[in-house]
C-alpha cells in the first residue's frame, strides 16, 4: 500500500474493525500501544466531577494515523468517546458519549446497513452489479447508510419512508442515487406502513428477475426491524469497542430503542463482562417500550399498534420509541434493567445545551438519550460512570427538531438553555 511504502512503517492492524485489511500506521508498534493505553487511561482519569485542566494541544500524545485500504467501509465502527464535560462536572459522575455521528453514512446505522449487505452477499442472496435492488422501510438513518454502502458495493436502493419524516433526509437521500418513496404514516398492520411498502417491493423485483430469467438478481428486503444481522453487529463490534474504549470499567449504559438492534446487542455483550453494569432504556413520549420494561405490558389496549387512528408515536424524535415488540428488542428483554421517559421538551431543550455548552450539534436521539444519562447520573453516587450513544448529528434535523418554527408549532419553547436546565432535571 503507497502509504505504508512511503513512510516505511509498519502497519499494526486493529482488533474491532469489521475490515480485516484496516490498518493503522504508526511511528512505531509501541507509540500505537502507548497511544491506546493513554486513551484508556484518559477514560477515566479526567475526573469524577471535579474539573482537570485539559492538556494543551501540542502537549498531547500523537493519535496514529489510520489508513483504510478498504474505502469506505473501513471508516464505519471504531467511534470514539467524548466526554461531556460540562455535564460529568455538573453531576458530579463521569458520562461520555459514544460518537456514533462520526460513522460515514453519519450515524451507527452504518453498521447495520454493512452486516445486513454483507450477511447478504456470504447467503448468495445478494450479488453486486447485477441490478439488484436493496429494499427498506426507514425513517431516515438506515436508509442514508443503505444508499451509500449501496453506491459502495454496486447496488440500487430503494427507500420507502413515512412522508412526515424531516425533508433533511430525503434530500440526502436523492443525493445519494437512492430512489425515495414517500407513504402516509400508517399503522403496522396496515398494508401501505412504510415497512410492509418496502417488503412488497422487494418481492415484486424478485418476481420480475424470475419472469425476465435472471433469478436471484431482484434484490433483497433489509428489514432492520426483524433480521438478527441488526443485533449481531452491535453485539460482535459495538459492544466490544465500548467495552475495550471503557477498560471494563462502566457502570451504566443507557441507550434508547428504535429496532432496539444497537440496545439488545450492546448489552447483551457487555452484561456478562461487566456483572455490575446496568442497563436503562431512554424512551420518548408515547413510546410503549417504557412500559414493556418497567411493568411488562407493551401499552394500554388503546394504545397497540393499528388501535390509534393516526400517528403510531406522538413525538418530535426521530429514529427511537416504538409500539410493537421487533424481534430485535426482543434480544434486550432480561438484560435492561431499567427505563427513563423523557418529553420532546427535555429532549429539544438538551439538544440546545449540547451544542451551547458542549460544543456538540446532535440530533433528537441523541438528546433523548443523555437527558436520560443525566438523571441516572443525578440519582447515582458521585463518580459513577455512564455511557450512552450519540446516534446521529444535527444536520440531519434542520427542518424540524432543529428548527424554531416547527418546534413552536408543535407547541414546544426552543430556547436557548444553560447550566439551569440541567439543575432543573
Ligand atoms: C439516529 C438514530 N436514532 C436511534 C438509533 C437507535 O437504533 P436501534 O434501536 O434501531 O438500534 C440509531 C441507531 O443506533 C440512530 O442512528
Amino acid at each position: 500500500m503507497a502509504a505504508s511504502a512511503s513512510c516505511n512503517l509498519p502497519l499494526v492492524p486493529m482488533s474491532t474493525n469489521h475490515s480485516a485489511t484496516m490498518t493503522v500506521v504508526a511511528a512505531t508498534a509501541a507509540a500505537a500501544t502507548l497511544a491506546a493505553s493513554l486513551t484508556l487511561f484518559q477514560f477515566w482519569s479526567a475526573g469524577s466531577g471535579t474539573r482537570r485542566r485539559s492538556p494543551a494541544a501540542s502537549s498531547r500524545p500523537v493519535s496514529p494515523v489510520v489508513v483504510h485500504d478498504d474505502g469506505v467501509v473501513g471508516m464505519i465502527g471504531n467511534t470514539p468517546l467524548v466526554r461531556l464535560m460540562t455535564l460529568s462536572e455538573l453531576t458530579g459522575c463521569d458520562i461520555f458519549g459514544k460518537a456514533e455521528f462520526l460513522n460515514p453514512g453519519g450515524s451507527s446505522k452504518d453498521r447495520v446497513a454493512l452486516s445486513i449487505i454483507t450477511e447478504a452477499e456470504r447467503r448468495g442472496d445478494l450479488v453486486p452489479h447485477t441490478g439488484a435492488t436493496v429494499f427498506e422501510g426507514t425513517v431516515g438513518s438506515t436508509g442514508i447508510s443503505l444508499a451509500l454502502l449501496c453506491r459502495a458495493r454496486g447496488y440500487r436502493c430503494h427507500i420507502v419512508m413515512p412522508d412526515d419524516v424531516a425533508s433533511d433526509k430525503v434530500a440526502m437521500l436523492e443525493r445519494l442515487g437512492a430512489t425515495v418513496e414517500r407513504v402516509r404514516p400508517v399503522s403496522i398492520i396496515d398494508a401501505n406502513h412504510f415497512v410492509n411498502v418496502a417488503r412488497r417491493r422487494a418481492e415484486e423485483a424478485q418476481e420480475r428477475a424470475v419472469r425476465g430469467g435472471r433469478p436471484g438478481t431482484g434484490g433483497v428486503f433489509a428489514n432492520q426491524f426483524e433480521t438478527l444481522d441488526n443485533f449481531k453487529v452491535h453485539y460482535e463490534v459495538t459492544g466490544p469497542e465500548v467495552y475495550e474504549q471503557t477498560g471494563g470499567e462502566l457502570d451504566v449504559f443507557v441507550m434508547g430503542a428504535g429496532t432496539g438492534g444497537t440496545l439488545a446487542g450492546v448489552a447483551r455483550y457487555l452484561k456478562p463482562r461487566i456483572p455490575t453494569l446496568r442497563v436503562v432504556l431512554a424512551d420518548p413520549q408515547g413510546s410503549g417500550l417504557f412500559n414493556k420494561v418497567k411493568h411488562n405490558v407493551f401499552y394500554a389496549p388503546t394504545e397497540a399498534e393499528g388501535r390509534r387512528r393516526r400517528h403510531q408515536i406522538d413525538t418530535v424524535v426521530e429514529g427511537i420509541g416504538i409500539n410493537r415488540l421487533t424481534r430485535n428488542f426482543e434480544q434486550a428483554l432480561g438484560v435492561v434493567d431499567d427505563a427513563m421517559r423523557v418529553t420532546d421538551q427535555e429532549a429539544v431543550s438538551m439538544a440546545r445545551y449540547l451544542m451551547r455548552e458542549e460544543g456538540l450539534f446532535v440530533g433528537s436521539s441523541s438528546a433523548v438519550n443523555v437527558v436520560a444519562a443525566v438523571k441516572v447520573a443525578k440519582m447515582s453516587r458521585p463518580g459513577t460512570r455512564i455511557v450512552t450513544l450519540l446516534c446521529d448529528s444535527g444536520t440531519r434535523h434542520l427542518t424540524k427538531f432543529w428548527s424554531d418554527d416547527f418546534l413552536r408549532q408543535q407547541g414546544l419553547d426552543p430556547a436557548p438553555t444553560g447550566r439551569d436546565y440541567i439543575a432543573s432535571l
